[in-house]
């Protein structure tokens, strides 16, 4: 096991304000592999590959190293977790060191006896995604064949061996009217919580953003529908419901505040403050191969460089919501504006906000959207001549 030497000897300066102990929650994406090809998937566009993932014992001591540094949940993902034939090796270490185990799936490669085996290994939970519950929709939207016959399937021994399911239900233009469909899919299995999550525009979602966005009427319904079966369902399932930026006035404080209560581990070991901020130039993202992970979390470049509200520019620094929403969404306002320090467009006070919203409504008003550029591998460069 790794020993993780107490805090003070990894910091020269002072840690910045507004830094937690400890993450609640880490994000490993155990592999980019993936047999769907969701247009919205938040991996980046350059997928890492199978003969770059981490090993399992560097998966495990990723896992005691969390523990050690005072993380509660584990969340499993990828692409794909079940795709690694070692899930098994990780969650038994997971769960020997004390930490919640969530399994994020896509449930199409799982089989009743790997469920099984794994619940038996320590397993806590278990959170479903679906794509639709209109099966041609549903094959359009994965591009994978019959899945949703495979999650019914899932989900049904999920309950069966007595585990907690949360049903992921992404919502964009090609299944918003299918809702209260989704909702009632969600009871069916037994879920005891649904995500209706509006996409999110960042990576894979940004580049298919044409082809997914609702129309601001659509949403406001969807906000309705969820209100009235979150009343409905009170005791029953419990709703989150993730609202669309583009239509906000005020923007989410995205992970809780950059670098204040999660991390993201990539395939290859990258330790991120969010999936996507990869795609903000700058930050230098180390390795649990060359660094212990509770180091990075306290004195990282990427998780110092936009902690707390000192590198924020007006509006946000003398905003009354700064410590609030931690001036929204720092990748988001990279992809939008050009500089990830400044204000989420997403909110009414920054200057691209106009902009922004007119994006939203010109594109979901379109009557013919342009076609799904599905999630799929570059193919591998060709070697560079001598
Ligand atoms: Fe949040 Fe900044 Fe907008 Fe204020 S100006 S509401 S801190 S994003
Ligand atoms: Fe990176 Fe919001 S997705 S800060």
């Amino acid at each position: 096991m790794n020993e993780i030497a107490p805090m003070e000897q990894f910091s020269e300066k002072p840690v910045v304000e507004a830094c937690a102990r400890a993450p609640v929650g880490l994000l490993a994406e155990l592999t980019h592999r993936c047999p769907l090809q969701c247009p919205y998937c938040s991996n980046p566009l350059e997928l890492d590959r199978v003969n770059s993932e981490l090993t399992t014992e560097q998966w495990q001591d990723v896992m005691r190293q969390a523990a050690d540094l005072g993380i509660l949940q584990i969340h499993l993902s990828g692409g794909e977790p079940t795709v690694r034939k070692d899930l098994e090796d990780i969650v038994e270490v997971a769960a020997k060191v004390g930490l919640y185990t969530n399994l994020i799936t896509a449930g199409v490669t799982l089989t009743r006896d790997r469920l099984k085996r794994l619940k038996e290994l320590g397993l806590d939970h278990v959170q479903l995604s679906i794509q639709d519950v209109d099966d041609v929709n549903a094959e359009k939207i994965s591009a994978y064949k019959n899945g949703l016959a495979k999650k019914r399937e899932v989900g049904k021994w999920v309950r069966e061996f007595d585990m907690p399911l949360t049903i992921n239900a992404p919502i964009h233009r090609l299944n918003i009217e299918n809702l209260p469909n989704i909702i009632e899919f969600a009871v069916e299995m037994g879920a005891g919580r649904i995500e209706v999550a509006n996409i999110q525009y960042y990576a894979w979602a940004l580049k298919n953003r044409a082809a997914l966005m609702p129309t601001r009427a659509q949403v406001l319904k969807s906000a309705e529908i969820v209100e009235a079966a979150k009343e409905r369902l009170k005791g029953v399932m419990v709703f989150d419901f993730v609202v669309p930026d583009y239509y906000a006035k005020t923007p989410k404080p995205c992970m809780g505040g950059w670098g204040r209560g999660v991390m993201n581990v990539t395939p290859q070991g990258r330790v991120l403050p969010c999936h996507a901020s990869e795609s903000v130039p700058g930050l230098v993202f180390d390795n649990v191969k060359d660094r212990p992970l509770a180091d990075i979390w306290l004195n990282g470049q990427a998780f110092q460089k936009y902690r707390g509200t000192s590198w924020m520019k007006e509006p946000c620094r003398s905003c009354p919501r700064a410590e609030i929403d931690f001036g929204g969404c720092r990748c988001q306002a990279m992809a939008f504006t050009g500089d990830a320090a400044n204000t989420d467009p997403a909110c009414k006070l920054s200057p691209h906000h106009g902009a922004f919203v007119a994006a939203a409504e010109q594109e979901s008003a379109e009557q013919t959207p342009p076609p799904f550029v599905y999630r799929r591998m570059a193919p591998a460069k060709a070697p560079a001549a001598e």
